[in-house]
């Protein structure tokens, strides 16, 4: 299977880690080239690969076969566009695009041009994610019946100094919520409609600092997720599996999902069952059964995978049409948080479409 020819746009927090993810996995992947306006090599001395201003010179002089996408929200959809245009494969940091109608014009270049896409919605790529899917798929909850997610940490004052962390679009929702609406979305399937309440009470900032939503899936399953970015907690899948350095370790978790014969804890799995399959009720014990898995870094599994879709014809574990849904649902909880009415994704789906 070929290596990659891999440029990176952006190379500010997420772009460093897709930098060192490539640098550290030379089998699959050749970093030809970074672009960003501001960042350059100095910035990068362990970094040997050329550095550009602009994209259009890295694509020019490092002729790269793929990117990552790693720019600010407002640039995805242009860059993407560009990239499809161009023939480049291309793995998008979340949230895929900005909006619903720029999710929409990417879509439409990507099949236009065939190109090869991922969401870098990395967490579908822990160990505990794909051991929590294969466990409901083969049925050990039984019929799915509902899940309960937290997110909450309080982030540092100093993260607020930045200015657009402070207006809309720079808070939880689009930040940190749709990381959980796409965990839920992989997990219990599409979701259908979604009602939700948003708050700035705490810290009083023109964006959100919380939100909380109601969710009907497809076949019946129901769920409710909490991501507030004021309330100190130990119950965030950051914490619960260390994946992010930033982040301390708690190993909790913050994810619970229920079916009609048993129950499952994320991220440190933990299976509930009927310690008597043949007596099944709240009056009959339980058994838990702790499931350890060798957790693996999801930034490395995403880069051999992105390899794979392209080159082994592997199917892609979240799209950017994938990425596209996650972004509709997230977006219609502060719609309906905004409107204080149920919003039924079924418009957007066909914006989508
Ligand atoms: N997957 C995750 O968990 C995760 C975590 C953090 C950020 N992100 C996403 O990654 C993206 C970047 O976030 P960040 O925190 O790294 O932001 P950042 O501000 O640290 O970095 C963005 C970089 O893009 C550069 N840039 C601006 N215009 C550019 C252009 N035209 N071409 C090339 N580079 C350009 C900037 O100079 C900056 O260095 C955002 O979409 C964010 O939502 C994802």
């Amino acid at each position: 299977m070929k290596r990659l020819r891999i440029g990176v746009l952006g190379a500010g927090l997420i772009g460093r880690r897709h930098i060192d993810t490539i640098l550290a996995c030379p089998e699959e992947a050749e970093l030809v080239g970074v672009a960003d306006p501001v960042l350059g090599s100095d910035k990068f001395p362990d970094v040997r690969a050329p550095f550009f201003t602009t994209a259009e010179e890295l694509y020019d002089r490092a002729k790269p076969d793929s990117m990552v996408i790693a720019t600010p929200n407002n640039l995805h959809a242009p860059q993407g566009i560009d990239c499809a245009r161009r023939g480049l494969h291309f793995i998008v940091e979340k949230p895929v695009t900005d909006s619903l109608e720029s999710a929409a014009a990417l879509l439409r270049e990507v099949r236009k041009a065939g190109v090869k896409t991922l969401t870098g919605h990395h967490r579908r790529y822990l160990q505990a994610v794909s051991t929590a899917k294969k466990l409901i798929a083969e049925g050990a909850l039984g019929r799915l019946v509902g899940i309960s997610v937290i997110w909450s940490t309080r982030k540092p004052e100093a993260y607020f100094d930045v200015a657009w962390r402070k207006a809309a679009g720079g808070g939880p929702i689009l930040i940190n919520l749709i990381h959980e609406i796409d965990l839920m979305r992989h997990l219990c399937g599409e979701m259908v409609t979604v009602s939700g309440t948003v708050s700035n009470a705490v810290r009083g900032f023109a964006v959100e600092d919380g939100a909380a939503a109601v969710i009907a899936f497809a076949g019946g399953c129901i769920g409710t997720v909490l991501a507030s970015d004021t309330g100190l907690s130990p119950w965030t899948i950051e914490q619960g599996t260390a994946e992010n350095p930033a982040f301390a370790y708690t190993g909790e978790n913050s994810y619970r999902v229920v079916g009609t014969e048993g129950a499952l804890e994320l991220p440190n799995l933990r299976l509930w069952s009927a310690r008597d399959p043949q007596a099944i009720g709240w009056d009959k014990p339980l058994s838990a059964t702790p499931m350890k898995v060798l957790e693996r870094d999801p930034y490395i599994e995403q880069l051999r995978h992105f390899r794979r879709v392209i080159h082994a014809g592997e199917a892609p574990l979240v799209s950017a049409e994938d990425g596209a849904h996650t972004l509709a649902a997230t977006l219609a909880v502060a719609e309906a948080g905004r409107t204080q009415r149920l919003v039924d994704l079924d418009a957007a789906r066909r914006a989508l479409a």
